[in-house]
Parts: structure tokens; sequence; C-alpha cells
């Protein structure tokens, strides 16, 4: 699904009617993130703020990625395609192209007239800080040359000061690590409303190794166009409407607030490395683009949707050829369901115990047989409700690595997992399970 840019999503969401331009002024202190809940709890529009207060020049857009409808559409398929679409991806990956200059360089602002005041960064939930929380950011690995991208909250600390959460087996924290380890310091440029294909390609859970800008090419259909920055040698996308460029010094951290995290509560407070700001570009009429995370479901959990729901594939069928279809739920990151044809009895166990011993890290693995829409909670609910057994087909594992920031974990990321067989018996009498259905009713309309 080919996007020039941000702006050509956001035509087509206006198009069918799934943006909403907001006139009125609005603050970055909670009033766009209000907007964003709302929608996001009412399967609402996307929003554009045409006057952020306090921001002249700018507009800021939120709510781009609230609904699975939206990620559909951004990726050009439909549901019970999305995951094996975006593991096309993944395997056949398209180069990027350089181009000199590009939208993203209509102004450019160098050394002491940095100042992120000037960008409308969003303060979302009730004891957060300001954070940028839409930033894809972009450094290279010193061993292989790769391009690394990901998806990280940064804190605005000061005029050009950023925090930065990248765990160090994310790959821009450990390209940190590395630049660190050698007493060196890392370039790291931030991209702000780059196509949604770069976006959702940067959110893939693939080996260090794996070039994104590649896989999002291939979500695009064609080559993401790539412009040099003016302070760092980091390529980032030409067509974005913000870049932050910069740089992490070895040992420099600081505090962060306390931050709403995807499970829905807040993580612990930590200790995160700071980026220096060089260099901020951006459009002409630059548009800031903000995502909320926090009680699921949000942008932040949609965005992840389909990345994880690759992971979860990988994992099933590498241990069971029957595995037709995956998806994550909940906070899109605990929560599994996995939909197959079983061949023996207990091949479910085989599933449930790959996928929560699996790169997803899910706590909670739920298979379920071909007849059950795997999207629709009430259809997994009935058949965890009339095919499962408690006593025989519930299975807990005690204690294995995963859930992260499960704040009920008794040690960091150790947690107990459990996996519901909700498939019926082979060769059971096949009436007593038929879902109920009455003909002719998905045609109905009035
Ligand atoms: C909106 C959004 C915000 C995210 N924030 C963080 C974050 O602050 N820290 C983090 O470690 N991962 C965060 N993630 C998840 C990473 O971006 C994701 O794991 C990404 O794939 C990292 O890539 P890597 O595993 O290849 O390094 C976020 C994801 C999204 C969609």
């Amino acid at each position: 699904m080919y996007w020039n840019d941000m702006r050509e999503f956001l035509a087509h969401l206006d198009r069918k009617g799934d943006l909403v331009t907001v006139a009125k002024p609005v603050s970055t202190k909670f009033e766009i993130a209000a907007y964003i809940r709302k929608s996001s709890d009412t399967n609402g529009p996307c929003f554009v703020f045409d006057d952020v207060e306090g921001h002249p020049g700018w507009r800021a857009t939120g709510a781009m990625y609230a609904t699975p409808g939206r990620i559909l559409d951004a990726l050009g398929v439909p549901i019970d395609q999305v995951t094996r679409h975006y593991i096309e991806a993944i395997n056949n990956p398209v180069p990027w192209e350089v181009v000199d200059g590009g939208p993203a360089k209509d102004v450019v602002i160098t050394g002491d007239d940095v100042d992120l005041a000037t960008v409308p960064i969003v303060t979302h939930s009730e004891k957060d800080g300001p954070f940028i929380t839409a930033g894809v950011q972009v450094a290279v690995d010193p061993d292989t040359g790769v391009h690394g991208l990901g998806m990280h909250r940064m804190e605005v600390f000061g005029r050009n000061r950023l925090g930065l959460w990248a765990p160090n087996e994310r790959r821009i924290g450990r390209a940190r690590l590395k630049r660190e380890e050698r007493g060196e310091r890392l370039e790291i440029a931030v991209v702000i409303g780059p196509d949604p294909c770069t976006v959702l390609g940067a959110c893939a859970r693939v080996s260090h190794d794996q070039e994104k800008y590649a896989i999002g090419g291939a979500l695009l259909g064609g080559a993401v166009k790539l412009t040099r920055c003016e302070t760092i040698d980091v390529l980032v996308p030409a067509s974005a409407e913000c870049v932050i460029e910069g740089y992490i010094e070895p040992g420099d951290t600081q505090m962060e607030a306390p931050f709403g995290e995807f499970p829905g509560c807040y993580g612990g407070r930590m200790e995160v490395p700071v980026m220096t700001v060089t260099a901020i570009t951006h459009r002409s009429d630059p548009i800031f683009q903000t995502v909320l995370t926090g009680f699921p479901v949000t942008e932040d959990h949609l965005l992840n949707w389909v990345p994880m729901n690759a992971v979860v594939y990988e994992d099933a069928t590498r241990v069971c050829p029957g595995v037709i279809d995956v998806t994550v739920k909940g906070n899109y990151v605990y929560e599994a369901v996995v939909k197959m044809t079983k061949r023996h009895q207990t091949e479910p166990w085989n599933v449930m115990s790959a996928v929560l011993a699996g790169n997803a890290q899910a706590k909670y693995c739920t298979v379920v047989d071909q007849d059950v829409n795997i999207y629709d909670d009430r259809e997994v609910t009935w058949a965890v409700s009339t095919r499962s057994q408690p006593a025989t087909d519930v299975h807990i594992f005690p204690v294995m690595v995963g859930a992260p920031l499960d704040p009920s974990a008794p040690l960091v990321r150790q947690t107990s997992k459990m996996g519901t067989d909700a498939t019926k018996p082979l060769g059971a009498e096949a009436l007593r399970y038929e879902k109920v259905l009455v003909p002719g009713a998905d045609e109905v309309t009035w």
C-alpha cells in the first residue's frame, strides 16, 4: 500500500470520514491525549488539531492508529490476511533509495537555536511528564552497519535534552551499549510522522541483523526514500514531518517521570540515557504526531498488534503445521489466541507451550478450533466456555520469563503462565459442539 507520506494517509482517512479536524485551541497538556483516549474507547476518529496552544506554525495529529481498522487501512489488507501479509514483508524486504533533501528538511534548526519547547510535545496521562511517544528512533549498529529502528518513549528534560527508554535487548539500546563499551557516543535520529508502513516496519520484532527500512519498503510495495541527517551520519525518511538529530554520550543519564505504560499501570521510575539534540528539521507547515499509551486499548497496543502476531505465528507454526491464524489481544502482549486444525489430541499443548515460551513473551495462550473467529472476543470466550474443562484443559506453567511490566510478577519478567486448550476433542460428537447460527443473518439490512 504505497503512501508517499503521512499526509496521504490522513487524506485517505478524511475521504473515508474517519478524520476530524479540531479548530478550537487545544493544550499539549492532557487535552490532546483526552481526545485520543475518548476516540480509542469509542472506536472514534483520527484527529488533526489545527491550533495547538503556544505552538504557532505547528499542527498536531493523534489517534491515527487507534482502531484496528486504521491499521488494516495503512497496510491495505483484510484482517484474516494481515499477519501473513506482514510475515511476507519480513521475508521479502525491499531496499530503500537515498535522495537529496526532502520535505523533512524544509526548515533546519541547529546549535543554540535548538529548543524542544517549540515542538508541541504532549503530556498524556495523569502522572506523566511531556513525552515523545510516536518517535521512530534510528541508530546505526557499530558492528553490522544496520540502520536500527524502534519506537521508544522520550521525555523532554530541557531545551536540547531528551530521555530515551530503550532497554539493552532492543536494537537501539544494544547499539547504545556497544558504543558506551567503546567509550563512544551513539548518533541517533528521532523521526516524527513518517509514512504509516515505515512506522509499522519499525515495530517489527525480527533479528537485529535485519534492516527495518526494507521491511517498511515491502509493506509499502516500493522503496522508502531516505535522506541524510544534517549533523549526524544517519538516514531518515525524506518525507517525515519532523526529525530530531543528536547523540547519546556514555554515562549521561537522568531520572524519568512515571509513565502510563501499556499494561494500563505505571511502570517504576527509571534512570534513562539522555540524548543531546544537535538539530531539529521539519516541514514548513509541520504536523506533530503523538500516540497514546496506557490503559488498553490504545494506539501503542495496536501498533504492536500485527508485529506481535507475526512472532506468535512463527513460534506456533514451528511446532505445528495445523496452525491457521493467530492474534494477540487484551494489552496485545500478555494474551495470545491461536486457531488451528488439530490432528492429534494433545497438539494444542505443544502449540501453547511454544507460544508461552516464545519471543512474544505472552502470559496466556488460548487455542481454538478452525470454526472460531479469533478476532471476536465473544467467540473466543464461547469456545473456552463450551470446549474446555478447567480440570483437564488448563495448563499452568509455574514460572517462565515473560510479560514485561507485569505488576503482579513476583520477580521482574518472571511470571507464571497459563495455556487453555479450548478445542473440542478429536472424534467428538459433532452436533454437540456446533455453533448455533441463524441462516441469512449476515445479509440482513435495515
Ligand atoms: C507507540 C509505541 C511505544 C513504544 N515504546 C517503547 C518504549 O518506550 N520502550 C521499549 O523498550 N519499547 C517500546 N515499544 C516497543 C518497541 O518499539 C518494539 O519492541 C520495537 O519492535 C523495538 O524493536 P527491536 O526489538 O527491534 O529493538 C513501543 C512500541 C510502540 C508501538
